[in-house]
């Protein structure tokens, strides 16, 4: 017991290099047992990066790392496990096709070489380790079957289960509501009472407040700040990230009076999703739509953009109802939209920054004789890399190498680049820094400024007040309420949503 208390988990002087370009530059930290500790940065700063050293998928160019009484200057992921280390990856690496019990149970049969698969023993495992964080999860299921946040859960079972000593956690909360991310923080709680040290990513800044003790904050892969959580307060943690003073004020610019719209839906009803969803967007316009997962808000943004289907109702955009159900038919209308899943939806993973910046408008850069203009495909890209700041050192890399909050950019600077009449964002700023928050926010003003519509589907309320006219909520399908631009208010607003 006492060892693993005392234990220390870090990095020392850490350098790590892409390609010339170096992503850490000499970074040191450490974790206790039963401490959690924020790794806080902006998009690029460098904490993924870290994580995979330190859970031996990358090998540092130089540098140390310290698991327990080891010193390690290479690590495989094997030796890593080995000492106690479990990551929470963003796709809870689950096996599709099994149970949950399965999915919890199998890499403890490994680990002990077990050549028994019993289904007994397989439940009885699993449902211990569930009983263990305090979770009820049906241990039957496929894990297809089962939500976000329960597969994350099932996820930090499994780890708990192979002697979890050093968890780490990359921006976990991302797709979750509040009521489970409360959930996963009462988690991690009990893993901090049982002595695991644990390393958590977010860029919600009240979220790492409320589950942090300490914090390391990177910027350009360097530490500039470290410390007791308790010492940090909002603003020197957005400083220190961005050398700026992030301001999150209000910046939806005035609305100009207009007799036309962009976009009007008449009574949508997809039984049992929504009900019937009435309202229009002046040009200019910035729209918001929040509600719990599952109120049916973002099944109402792939409707309009015909990936949903539509039983009945009507989508008019400039005055014309355009054919419902179909992709095309919208794009063709003028509507854009942007998914929250930038790695299955928005991205062509494979190919490079360049080629996704310019895939959706391809058209736009055809020259003459109908071939597609390669200096023009290369200049349109280079603007949009300037214009968006997206941090990369060479547009021909694969969209892979950017961090998670610049391919987000890629994702909506390919869209704007469509000019479309109305914009739909659905989660514009998942898993972006607060500084690039601002930017993102600040590109969306300028464009309603110009004329350009948005639907912007979000469950980041503060965000919404910031940049938003009018904002719906969504509750069982329906329009529960409408908020005018004076009405527009945190704490009203999140009592409306629960
Ligand atoms: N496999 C790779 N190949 C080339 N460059 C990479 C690779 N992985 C990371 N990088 C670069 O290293 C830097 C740090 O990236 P990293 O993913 O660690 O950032 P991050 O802090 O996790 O950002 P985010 O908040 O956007 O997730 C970035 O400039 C990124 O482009
Ligand atoms: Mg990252």
């Amino acid at each position: 017991m006492s060892t693993l208390l005392t234990a220390e988990y870090g990095v020392e002087n850490i350098v790590k290099s892409f390609g010339g370009a170096k992503a850490l530059s000499g970074v040191s930290l450490s974790v206790k047992s039963g401490e959690v500790h924020c790794i806080a940065g902006e998009n690029g700063s460098g904490k993924s990066t870290l994580i995979k050293i330190m859970s031996g998928v990358h090998a540092p160019d130089t540098g140390l790392i310290r698991l327990g009484d080891k010193s390690f200057t290479k690590l495989s992921p094997r030796e890593a496990v080995h000492e106690g280390v479990q990551v929470i990856f963003q796709d809870f690496s689950l096996l599709p096709n099994l149970s949950v019990a399965e999915n919890i149970a199998i890499p403890t049969y490994i680990s002990e070489n077990s050549r028994f698969f019993s289904k007994s023993k397989t439940k009885e495992i699993a449902a211990n380790a569930l009983d263990l964080i305090g979770v009820d999860i049906d241990i039957n299921a496929s894990v297809t079957d089962i939500s976000i946040a329960s597969k994350q859960l099932i996820a930090i079972a499994r780890a708990t289960n192979q002697g979890v000593k050093m968890l780490f956690m990359d921006e976990p909360t991302t797709a979750l509501t509040r009521k489970e991310i409360k959930h996963l923080f009462e988690v991690v709680e009990q893993l901090k009472e049982r002595g695991v040290a644990t390393i958590f990513v977010s860029h919600k800044i009240d979220e790492i407040q409320e589950i942090c003790n300490t914090i390391t904050i990177l910027r350009n892969g360097e530490v500039v700040a470290d410390g007791i959580m308790r010492d940090f307060k909002r603003d020197s943690i957005s400083e220190a990230m961005t050398g700026l003073n992030v301001s999150e004020t209000r910046i939806a610019p005035p609305l100009k009076k207009a007799s036309t719209k962009v976009i009007e839906v008449r009574n949508l009803i997809t039984k049992p999703t929504f009900l019937d969803i009435s309202f229009s967007i002046a040009p200019g316009e910035i729209l918001g739509i929040t509600g719990l997962l599952g109120s049916g808000r973002t099944e109402l943004a792939e409707a309009i953009f015909g990936q949903y289907p539509i039983d009945s109702g009507e989508v008019i955009v400039e005055g014309e109802s355009i054919r419902l159900n179909s992709s095309p038919a919208a794009l063709k209308a003028g509507i854009g939209y942007v998914p929250p899943d930038r790695l299955t939806q928005g991205l062509f993973l494979e190919q490079s920054i360049l080629r996704n910046l310019v895939a959706v408008g391809v058209d736009q850069y055809q020259s003459r004789g109908k071939r597609l203009s390669k200096k023009r495909l290369a200049e349109a890209g280079e603007k949009w890399i300037k214009d968006l700041r997206i941090k990369t050192k060479n547009s021909l890399n694969p969209v892979t190498s950017l961090s998670g909050g610049n391919q987000q950019r890629v994702v909506l600077a390919k869209w704007l680049a469509m000019n479309p009449k109305l914009m739909i964002l659905n989660g514009p700023t998942v898993g972006v820094d607060i500084g690039s928050k601002r930017e993102i926010l600040e590109i969306i003003r300028d464009r309603a400024q110009e004329g350009m519509g948005f639907l912007v589907v979000s469950d980041d309320i503060p965000e919404l007040i910031q940049i938003c006219h009018r904002v719906l909520v969504i509750k069982n399908g329906q329009i529960s309420k409408e908020f005018n631009e004076s009405e527009l208010d945190e704490e009203v607003l999140y009592k409306e949503l629960s």
